[in-house]
């Protein structure tokens, strides 16, 4: 797996995202509350709507749009909702995370 270097976890606010671009797409990498981080693709399976944007909490994140509650572990939407966005392998080494693009490549393949 080709990983790649997207910054420091201090890059991200606790309880929210960043936009990460890549040439996959745009990628949104989350820090929860309990240092946990987390990447998507910031595309809501709903409507396209910006998840980076979304409201975190424990490991979910709730989209600016209309509400779908998205699990960030899975991707899944949870509650009554149907649909789900790739979810990206991310590792922390050090005070650096890096993302496997090419694991969205071989799905989107
Ligand atoms: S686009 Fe996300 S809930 Fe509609």
């Amino acid at each position: 797996m080709n990983w790649i270097a997207i910054g420091s976890p201090a890059d991200i606010p606790l309880r929210g995202a960043r936009c990460v671009v890549t040439p996959k797409g745009r990628v949104a990498v989350f820090r929860t509350a309990e240092e946990q981080f987390f990447a998507v693709e910031d595309r809501c399976p709903h409507k396209g709507g910006p998840l980076s944007q979304g409201i975190v909490h424990g490991a979910a994140v709730t989209c600016p749009l209309h509400g779908w509650v998205i699990s960030l572990e899975t991707g899944r939407a949870l509650g009554a909702d149907e649909g789900a966005v790739r979810t990206i392998p991310l590792k922390l080494e050090g005070d650096r995370l890096f993302l496997a693009l090419d694991a969205l490549a071989i799905e989107a393949a």
